[in-house]
Parts: structure tokens; C-alpha cells; sequence
């Protein structure tokens, strides 16, 4: 993979990256007709049924849409553990604890880092709808699984800032290619910190020796994880490939090998020995930052999702390639060393300018989101 001309000239503005390169051949593949993405067609097709529903004071068919833009957001192996339920005007967020990775993520933690990526993603779609999302955490020992509410409340003008993170929703795709081997400019990073910071976390960019830690200690970890025969199980579950899937990582959104393993980038093609990909030399220094919290509650991985979600929007809007990962806190003795001055590593993200990705699927509207009360949903273990 090459990467040519200036920073400034490979900028695509983002209404045109609605077509995705296919890296490996060279050809172009366009992710859905009309300008929208899979589970954006659904999302339409199945609002309609809901249209005439009362909801308190907010229409459904408007807070439908909000949950269509919440899809989109990243999750743990693609598992999009949540469920959303349209009541009394406003919209509760439930996790799904039946899509758990129990094998790497057995407190949760991903699973809710993952839902307050969902979060995030609604309370954004509310402000750009020119309404101030109000966020309730409410306690209710009958339904474990609710962990938020959001009601859209006084009307509130839309800032450029929630505008471009709102357009870079669709844009945001998880990047498993080489990047430039460039540097990310300071202001950017300090960019991506505030964003961060906005949503009460905090992100620290790894230093050379901070770095050549995080790339040994991840190294360690994925040969740790490797060897499990259950970590192995539960990637073929999450990977393999079936006609329909809407879920899992699939095959094209895998990238490339890295034959010299020098990248943090999890290994989603171990599980399929029969897949052949082409091996890539990805940059030797990638930049690395750690999103962390000063807490390590339910309450604090919640919070670490909506931020992970602010910082990877943050990154598209400033044209940045996103990968998070987190094999290195998926190991508790790996993940304490990562834990500094107090504050506990939640996932880790290399940025970069990489090439165009692939979008993956999403569960269609209907799946996830209740008009009734949430029955068929696993609770917590
Ligand atoms: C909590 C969490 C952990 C993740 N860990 C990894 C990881 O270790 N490696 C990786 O390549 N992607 C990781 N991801 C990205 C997901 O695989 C990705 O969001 C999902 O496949 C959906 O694809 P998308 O981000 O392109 O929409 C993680 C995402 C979340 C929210």
C-alpha cells in the first residue's frame, strides 16, 4: 500500500466517501444506493410502521430516527449488544447482555463501553435534530438492563461542532489497513483530547517508550489470547461469515495480515484458516493513545464509550483513520499495567491517515428497538 501527495491533498471531503475502496484489488464498491448505508435503508423501511404511535410529547417516527443514527455506532466484535425502547417521550437505552463476549469481556465492560458508544451517537443525533438531549442514568432493580434514558427536551441551536460530528456518523469505519508513516499533528491530538475530556474520560498519546510498551504488552496479549481455545471459539462466532449475517466483523473489514505483527491490530482472520489475505508492512511507529477513566465502575465504562465514540467522530471530521483496540485490557494483569497516575486504561486507539475502509452491517431497526416492554433480552451475569 502506498501513500502519496500531501496530507491536505488526500482529504476527501466526507459527503464524497460514500464509496469504499476495495484496497486489495483496486476496484470501487459503493456501501449503499441512494446515498445511504444498509442499516440506513432499513432504518427508513422500518420506521414506518411505528409512525402513528403516541410517545408522550416527541413523535416516534423522530425518535425512531434518532435510534437509526444510535446504530452506528463501533462495538465489541461488531456485536451491538443494545436495544432501545421508545416510551412516555423520550427513548431508554437497554444492554443486551445476551451478545456478552464472555471469554474477553466477562465483567461487561466492553459491552458497555460499547453502549455508551450508542449513547453518545443519540444524544448526538437529538442535538442535531435542534433539540437539548436530556441523559438520565434511573435505577431500576426490576430491569437491570436499563442503563439510560434520553428525552429530547427544549429546542437549542445546532453548532457547527455538532453538525460535523453528526455528518461523520456514516464516515467513522474501523481501520485494520496500514497508515501513512506520518505523524499526527499535535493540534489534532490535542483535538482529540478535549473531546475526550468532554465526556469526562481522558486520552494520553504514548511517547516512543510508552509506545514500544503498549506495542509489547498488546504483542503478549494477543499471543495470550491466541492460545486460548475459547477466545479462538469465540471468534469463529463473531467471524464467520453466513448469507444475511448483520452482525460479526466481516471478511472485507478485516485488512490485511501483518506478517511482522510490529501493529496492534487484533488478528480477526485467526479463526479462519482457510481465508487468504494479502500480508501488508504496516508503519513502524504507529501513534497510540489511551482513553482512561479516573473510575472503573459501570457507570465509568458507560462514560468511556460515549467519550471513545466523541474521539473516533472527533478523528473522522479531522480526516484521521481510526483503530481501536483492546486486547492489552483484556487481560487484567496486562490492563493494570496500563493503568497510570490512577486512572484505568478503558481501550486504546491508533490513528492515522489510512486508506478508504469498508462500512460493516448493521442489525436492522426493527431488531432493536421496542415499542413494548424489552422481554427476550439476557441479563447480567
Ligand atoms: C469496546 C470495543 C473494543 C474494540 N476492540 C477492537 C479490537 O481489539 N480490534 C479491532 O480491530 N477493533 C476493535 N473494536 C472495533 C470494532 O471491531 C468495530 O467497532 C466493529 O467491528 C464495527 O465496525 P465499525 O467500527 O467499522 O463500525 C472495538 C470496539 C469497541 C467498542
Amino acid at each position: 500500500m502506498t501513500f502519496s501527495g500531501t496530507r491536505r491533498a488526500r482529504r476527501v471531503p466526507l459527503a464524497r466517501q460514500h464509496t469504499t475502496r476495495n484496497p486489495g484489488k483496486g476496484g470501487t464498491a459503493v456501501t449503499g444506493s441512494g446515498g445511504y448505508r444498509p442499516w440506513q435503508r432499513s432504518a427508513r423501511r422500518t420506521t414506518i410502521g411505528f409512525m402513528r404511535e403516541p410517545s408522550g410529547g416527541a413523535d416516534v417516527e423522530r425518535l425512531a430516527s434518532y435510534v437509526a443514527t444510535a446504530t452506528a455506532a463501533p462495538s465489541l466484535h461488531n456485536s451491538q449488544p443494545w436495544r432501545f425502547r421508545i416510551r412516555d417521550g423520550g427513548v431508554d437505552v437497554i444492554a443486551d447482555w445476551a451478545r456478552q463476549l464472555a471469554v474477553i469481556d466477562p465483567s461487561g465492560r466492553e459491552l458497555l463501553i460499547s453502549v455508551g458508544a450508542a449513547l453518545f451517537t443519540l444524544r448526538l443525533a437529538i442535538r442535531h435534530d435542534g433539540r437539548r438531549p436530556s441523559l438520565t442514568f434511573p435505577q431500576d432493580p426490576d430491569d437491570p438492563r436499563l442503563v439510560a434514558r434520553v428525552t429530547p427536551e427544549r429546542a437549542e441551536a445546532v453548532t457547527g461542532v455538532v453538525r460535523a460530528l453528526f455528518d461523520a456518523v456514516p464516515e467513522r469505519h474501523t481501520n485494520r489497513w496500514p497508515f501513512a508513516p506520518s505523524v499526527v499533528a499535535a493540534p489534532d491530538l490535542e483535538e482529540l483530547a478535549c473531546a475526550a475530556h468532554r465526556e469526562g474520560a481522558s486520552l494520553t498519546v504514548a511517547g516512543a517508550v510508552a509506545r514500544a510498551a503498549i506495542l509489547g504488552l498488546t504483542r503478549t496479549a494477543e499471543q495470550r489470547l491466541r492460545g486460548d481455545h475459547g477466545y479462538r471459539a469465540e471468534l469463529t462466532q463473531w467471524t464467520l461469515p453466513s448469507p444475511g449475517r448483520r452482525d460479526g466483523v466481516p471478511t472485507a473489514a478485516m485488512g490485511p495480515w501483518d506478517a511482522l505483527e510490529t501493529t496492534p491490530v487484533r488478528d480477526f482472520g485467526l479463526a479462519l484458516p482457510q481465508l487468504t489475505r494479502p500480508a501488508e508492512r504496516f508503519e513502524p511507529f504507529p501513534t497510540i493513545v489511551t482513553l482512561s477513566t479516573a473510575g472503573d465502575t459501570p457507570a465509568d465504562w458507560l462514560a468511556a464509550g460515549q467519550a471513545l465514540q466523541r474521539v473516533l467522530l472527533t478523528a473522522t471530521v479531522l480526516h484521521l483513520a481510526t483503530t481501536p483496540f483492546s486486547q492489552p485490557v483484556e487481560i487484567p494483569a496486562i490492563r493494570e499495567l496500563l493503568t497510570t497516575q490512577g486512572r484505568h486504561a478503558q481501550i486504546l486507539i491508533r490513528l492515522g491517515i489510512g486508506p478508504p475502509t469498508y462500512a460493516t452491517p448493521r442489525r436492522p431497526l426493527c431488531e432493536v428497538l421496542m415499542m413494548e416492554p424489552v422481554a427476550a433480552v439476557g441479563t447480567p451475569r
